[in-house]
């Protein structure tokens, strides 16, 4: 299957540039937006443990001064360079249409088949490099700034419902609709349309105050029983499993109930989806700091099995 950013490096120059004025209205295709992953990057900030704040000031370059969430979108601005060409099916998962599972074997592989080339096996992937940091500089074969800004980025991809949606209408991508009077597409409307809608209905267009109901509903809101639970992880494999599992199972739910091609979507829909896409975000971002503290602490527990 061909997505749009294969299609497009692809095509000769010339082309692309024709046509590249006609994608540019398609805002983020393929990506929880630029808002949803830095809310979820900025949450995992604000529980990082000393260690794991000290090596991530390390890691990153200089200009963002330790601030993780100013590049947690790195990874959606080159996917479509030619270097980076490989990062592209690293997104998403694409599961057998309405079977509403996922299943490692059968599903993590790239558009050729490639094994592990889904974002659950670039979670392992870039968990494992990073596990390496520890054992200082001259060890290193992996760019450790980079599997830091993927395995960040990766944890948000992974928590959005759509991205681990049907192959046919890849993730709802090309299921077409309105929200409210514009138009959009299915997987948009997850990406970004829902978190945009709340800001401007109840968070005065202001992110930081959507966050803050968002960590105070982990620390002593609703979620406050919930978020041990969400950060249990002894086997990091199971562990992505059942986030990719707990993805598509929202996606049928709620994601694509009800919802055909040409519709408009609006009040109800929204109402009734916000909760889903709020809880996601602070599970994402939970459970990347849940990592990023194991990877990176200096405790002598044992940590999760990351073998790839
Ligand atoms: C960190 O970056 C995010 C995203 O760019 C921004 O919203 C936030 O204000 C920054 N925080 C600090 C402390 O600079
Ligand atoms: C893991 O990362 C390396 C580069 O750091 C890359 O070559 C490989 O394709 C990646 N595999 C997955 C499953 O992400
Ligand atoms: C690691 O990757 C970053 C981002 O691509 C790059 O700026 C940096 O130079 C790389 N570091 C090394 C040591 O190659
Ligand atoms: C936080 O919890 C309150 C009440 O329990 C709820 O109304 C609100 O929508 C929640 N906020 C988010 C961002 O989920
Ligand atoms: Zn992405």
């Amino acid at each position: 299957m061909v997505r749009l950013g294969d299609l497009l490096v692809s095509l000769p120059f010339g082309l692309f540039l024709l046509l590249s004025g006609a994608f540019i209205t398609i805002p983020g295709a393929n990506a929880w937006s630029k808002e949803g992953h830095e809310m979820t990057c900025l949450i995992a900030q604000a529980f990082l443990k000393p260690e794991a704040s000290e090596a991530i000031s390390h890691l990153l370059p200089p200009n963002v001064k330790g601030n993780l969430s100013a590049l947690c979108t790195w990874p959606d601005q080159i996917r479509h360079w030619y270097k980076y060409r490989w990062t592209s099916p690293l997104h998403f998962i694409d599961t057998p249409d309405d079977a509403c599972t996922f299943d490692y074997s059968r599903d993590c592989h790239d558009p050729k088949g490639v094994k592990d080339m889904c974002v659950a096996g670039a979670i392992k992937n870039f968990t494992s490099q990073l596990s390496h940091y520890k054992e200082g500089t001259s060890d290193r074969r992996y760019n450790m700034t980079e599997a830091l800004l993927f395995l960040s980025h990766f944890m948000g991809d992974v928590h959005q419902p759509m991205h681990v949606g049907f192959t046919t209408d890849e993730g709802g991508n090309t299921i077409n609709l309105r929200w409210f009077k514009h138009k959009s597409n299915l997987h948009h409307v997850w990406d970004r349309e829902i978190i945009l809608t709340a800001l401007s209905d109840y968070y005065d267009k202001d992110v930081s105050l959507l966050l803050q109901d968002i960590e105070r509903n982990i620390t002593d809101g609703m979620w406050a029983d919930d978020d041990t639970s969400w950060e249990h992880c002894n086997d990091l494999s199971h562990c992505v499993n059942n986030w990719a599992k707990e993805s598509i199972q929202v996606a049928c739910k709620w994601g694509y109930e009800g919802v055909q091609s040409g519709m408009t979507l609006s009040d109800e829909y929204f109402d009734s989806r916000m909760p889903f896409v709020m809880k996601r975000i602070a599970q994402g971002g939970i459970r990347l700091v849940m990592i990023l503290n194991q990877v990176f602490g200096d405790d002598h527990e044992e940590g999760f099995a990351t073998a790839t």
